[in-house]
């Protein structure tokens, strides 16, 4: 029987294995990490993360093909195919501070393979890394490899967060990277046959290490350029008194250009987008490649640009000052169907409005308190650490409620902020909020969710991304 294991059991490393082991009955799978707490939540009824179809996968192949334990250097030992889906934080010292991958996570579970291995093993990076990490890793294994032959593979991952399970059911594509040479060769075609369990041959992309690493870099940087673009246009619109909504349909009506991710947004987060072009841009630098590097930063000067935005739009709406004012936040998360808070935009849109003295009041479905504190307390890079060395719990912020329902964080607001596109969200009673809110009351639609038209016949004086503004807001224009 193959034996699989992967080191870490977040985001992806859970829902990837789950899948492989729902889909390759006779393949035993075992998911390691260090933190007992996640273990446990795997092991229980309350899975550590929120994912549509997860719970159903898991809870046909746990105990069966699929396990999750904290003993990591037994099932490493074991295992013939070990995947490594660790953190990968962003430098906040040294060289590269701010931009390159710290890879100390990396380098421990390499040299903890190293240590415990008595067969060969097929490596597979899973975690988004550099461009040559593979070779680095490759050198610690081979370094201190007692006679054992080691594979790295890079089978870098494409799934989306909200749409995981259906993304693994139903890829566009598989990449394997991988030597050329025939010990090369022979690792890619094991991980193949994994794959090839559900997924098309023609759909499973083979090619060497770099490019495997380069594309996951390169399509998270094409997929945030369009919203980026998108986002820039949403500012000219606003000044032009043209639709975002109705030029993404236009554009995207061109096959060539095509339809999915042109909504305009308060700004894209995610733990991928800005860390894999941060990573691209450090990567050009370092090979003297500096207007490259200049192209790609400015998707993510754009980004910024849009959060900040959006906050000058509401204080310089609200007479240039909400300090004491009551704000309510509506959705936290960086997109719906996740409770994943990770370069949530709302956490730089929260930050703005406390820095203005605001006092806000968070409602997200999937979000809890402890999390929206904790965002709001963190240095910016420090999410991506494990959990146990992540700072503690902070005390709770005087400026900052979190509650269990929209209407109540809407009550005696001066302004409600949409943040995250919830379903829910669309359907709430407005005039309901409306009545219980201060006078004038704001609506600040950063997902453009919401029906403009209607929300002004009830009375509120509306801005939502990229439309053409009302009056109010064309008198106090915000700079950015
Ligand atoms: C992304 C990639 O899509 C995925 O392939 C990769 O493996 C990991 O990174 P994810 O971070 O889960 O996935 O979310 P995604 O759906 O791509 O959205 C990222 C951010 O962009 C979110 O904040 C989302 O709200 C925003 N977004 C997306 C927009 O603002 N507009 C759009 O049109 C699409
Ligand atoms: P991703 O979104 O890439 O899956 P996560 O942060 O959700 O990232 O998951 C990474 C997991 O890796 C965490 O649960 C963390 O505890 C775990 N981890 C980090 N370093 C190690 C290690 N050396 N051994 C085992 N697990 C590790």
């Amino acid at each position: 029987m193959v034996k699989i294991c992967c080191i870490g059991a977040g985001y992806v490393g859970g829902p990837t294995m789950a899948v492989i082991a729902l889909k390759c009955p006779k393949i035993e799978v075992a998911v390691v990490d260090i933190s007992v707490s996640r273990i446990a939540a795997w092991n229980g009824d309350q899975l550590p993360i929120y994912e549509p179809g997860l719970e159903d996968v898991v809870t046909q192949c746990r105990g069966r093909n699929l396990f999750f334990s904290t003993d990591i250097e037994k099932h490493v030992a074991e295992a013939d195919i070990v995947f490594v889906s660790v953190n990968t934080p962003t430098k906040t010292q040294g060289l590269g501070a701010g931009k390159a991958a710290d890879l100390t996570y990396w380098e421990s579970a390499a040299r903890m393979i190293a240590n415990v291995s008595n067969s060969n093993k097929i490596v597979v990076e899973k975690s988004t890394v550099p461009v040559k990490t593979a070779e680095a890793i490759e050198k610690i294994l081979t370094h201190n490899s007692r006679e054992i032959k080691y594979q790295i593979l890079s089978n870098p991952e494409f799934l989306a967060e909200g749409t995981a399970i259906q993304d693994l059911f139903n890829p566009d594509r598989v990449l394997i990277g991988g030597r050329e040479t025939p010990e090369g060769q022979k690792a890619i075609q094991a991980l193949k046959d994994v794959y090839a369990h559900w997924v098309p041959e023609d759909r499973i992309i083979t090619t060497n290490l770099w490019s495997a690493e380069l594309s996951k870099l390169a399509a998270n940087a094409f997929l945030a350029q369009r919203i980026s673009s998108v986002n820039a246009m949403s500012a000219l619109c606003e000044a032009t008194g043209a639709d975002v909504t109705q030029v993404s349909h236009a554009i995207g009506k061109d096959t060539r250009i095509g339809p999915r991710f042109l909504n305009s947004s308060v700004g894209f987060g995610g733990s991928c987008f800005q860390k894999d072009i941060l990573n691209l841009v450090y990567i050009c630098e370092c090979n003297g490649l500096t207007e490259v590097a200049n192209y790609w930063k400015q998707v993510i000067k754009v980004n910024d640009y849009q959060k900040n935005r959006f906050v000058n739009r509401i204080v310089s709406s609200m007479f240039n000052t909400v300090s004491g004012k009551k704000i309510a936040i509506l959705g936290f998360a960086f997109k719906k169907d996740t409770g994943d808070t990770r370069e949530t935009p709302a956490i730089d849109v929260c930050k703005g409005l406390l820095g203005d003295k605001a006092k806000l009041s968070i409602y997200d479905p999937q979000v809890t308190e402890d999390q929206i504190q904790r965002d709001l307390s963190m240095k910016k890079f420090d999410w991506d650490h494990p959990i146990h060395l992540q700072p503690m719990s902070p005390p709770a912020s005087k400026q900052v409620s979190v509650v269990w329902d929209a209407y109540q964080a809407a009550k005696d607001a001066h302004g409600v902020c949409i943040l995250t596109e919830w379903d829910e969200f669309k359907t709430l009673d407005y005039q309901k909020i409306f009545d219980n809110m201060r006078k004038p009351a704001y609506i600040f639609d950063g997902r453009n969710i919401l029906d403009v038209e209607k929300l002004r016949e009830i009375g509120f004086i509306v801005y939502s991304i990229g439309k053409p503004l009302d009056p109010w807001h064309k008198d106090t224009l915000a700079v950015a």
